[in-house]
């Protein structure tokens, strides 16, 4: 019965007034793993209306606040990561007034002259950075902390956790972290250069356009008068949603190739998170946290008879109780009728094909929503963990949005 609602479609084809994933706002932040905005805009556009509450328990960059915004919807975002806090106020800006080249400009004046520094509370910094660099960083830092913020200080904070990856020996190629060789040596070559003067560059440029996004955001919604709300570095499972919602559209965590808070651990860092405060988010990242329950669907009671190694299993377990805890925490808010849309592959594990599609449409059928469409999109889009070795390299030939119907 299920087979006949998949539909084989291109979200790039069915939005076409969207022409660059990267547009406006959305390419502010790199994040793995994005949505495409042609899918949340898709399902904007069919399962909701002109104001209407949308939610995205798995937020990430915030695709869906965007998105949202940008079509009249109001939105509320949750995700385990606290970049979510830095990103939707730039991301997402609602004041309309138009921002000054001339004053983000002059406050880039004030940072290149500032004396103040600041350190991070990272045992191990020393390990990614030459002393020098650590040194020219820190003191952009200091600035940045010892300033009243504005938007032009959030501005130019956005360009420095850019700069403070490139000018650093992490990789700042890919979003994981990681000491490559080839960084190495390029940062051995460049301290050879005038690499102060470049990295002043690189935060006045990246600032400066930066801007030009916010402002060209802030003309497109000029008489737009919705709401995004948001919570960063907060578990979703368990997060008190205390209202009514008419719609909720995600992309959960992949089953196996995440690590979002190591791979943010740098940025964390500099914006003065611990070890122990990131050592406490990572805890409770999907799926590496143990399962409070089994759930039990009969795709997802195959895979388990299929799969030998007890550590996958685990995994597997994990990934489905807490994923299914964070959007069931969440649907439990959507009005009667309202749809769940929900972006997600097919990945392998252990050679083993998980449709995790169909096990969450198996619980939720179970559950009390109704199934109303699967729609398969065959074009690979989103830019994985880059350098990581891809444990699933025929696994996410397809994505699909699932689309449930509450009852
Ligand atoms: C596929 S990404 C979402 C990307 C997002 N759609 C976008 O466009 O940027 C999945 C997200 O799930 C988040 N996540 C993992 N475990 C979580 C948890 N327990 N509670 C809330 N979010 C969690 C990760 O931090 C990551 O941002």
């Amino acid at each position: 019965m299920t087979h006949k609602r998949i539909q084989l479609i291109s979200f790039r084809e069915l939005v076409p007034e969207i022409k660059d994933t990267g547009y406006l706002t959305h390419s502010i932040f790199y994040y793995p793993a994005k949505f495409i905005p042609h899918v949340v805009r898709y399902a904007l556009k069919s399962f909701t209306k002109e104001d209407d509450w949308v939610v995205d328990p798995f937020a990430g960059s915030g695709t869906v606040g965007v998105e949202a915004y940008l079509c009249k919807r109001n939105a509320f975002l949750l995700d385990l990561n606290p970049l979510l806090n830095y990103m939707i106020p730039l991301k997402v800006r609602t004041e309309k007034e138009r921002l000054s080249e001339e004053s983000l400009s002059q406050t880039l004046d004030n940072l290149e002259s500032s004396e103040d520094c600041y350190t991070p509370a990272w045992s191990n910094i020393a390990y990614w950075y030459p002393p020098e660099m650590l040194e020219a960083v820190s003191r952009y830092w200091g600035f940045i902390k010892n300033s009243d913020r504005t938007i032009y200080t959030s501005i130019i904070e956005s360009a420095l956790l850019k700069a403070s990856k490139h000018f650093s020996y992490a990789e700042h190629r890919t979003p994981k972290l990681f000491r490559s060789k080839s960084k190495l040596k390029y940062v051995e070559e460049l301290l050879q250069t005038d690499w102060s003067e470049k990295l002043g560059k690189m935060i006045r440029s990246r600032s400066l356009e930066t801007l030009r996004n916010l402002n060209d955001f802030a003309a497109v919604t000029n008489q737009h008068q919705n709401r995004v709300e948001f919570e960063g570095g907060v578990d979703s499972s368990y997060y008190p949603l205390q209202r009514d919602l008419d719609a909720l559209i995600t992309s959960p965590p992949y089953l196996q190739a995440q690590e979002y808070m190591r791979t943010v651990k740098m940025e964390l860092f500099w914006l003065g998170y611990n070890d122990e405060q990131i050592r406490g988010l990572s805890r409770l990242e999907i799926p590496y946290r143990k399962a409070d329950r089994i759930v039990q669907t009969p795709s997802l009671d195959k895979v388990r008879a299929e799969l030998t190694r007890q550590d996958l299993l685990q995994l597997l377990d994990s990934y489905f109780c807490h994923t299914i805890n964070a959007l069931e925490n969440a649907m439990n808010q959507l009005k009667p009728n309202a749809r769940a849309c929900i972006f997600i592959g097919n990945p392998l594990i252990d050679g083993i094909k998980v449709e995790i599609w169909r096990i969450l449409m198996e619980y939720f059928v179970g559950n009390g929503y109704f199934f109303e469409n699967l729609y398969e999109d065959r074009i690979k889009n989103r830019q994985l963990f880059g350098t990581r070795k891809n444990k699933n390299p025929d696994g996410m030939k397809s994505e699909f949005l699932l689309v449930l119907r509450k009852g």
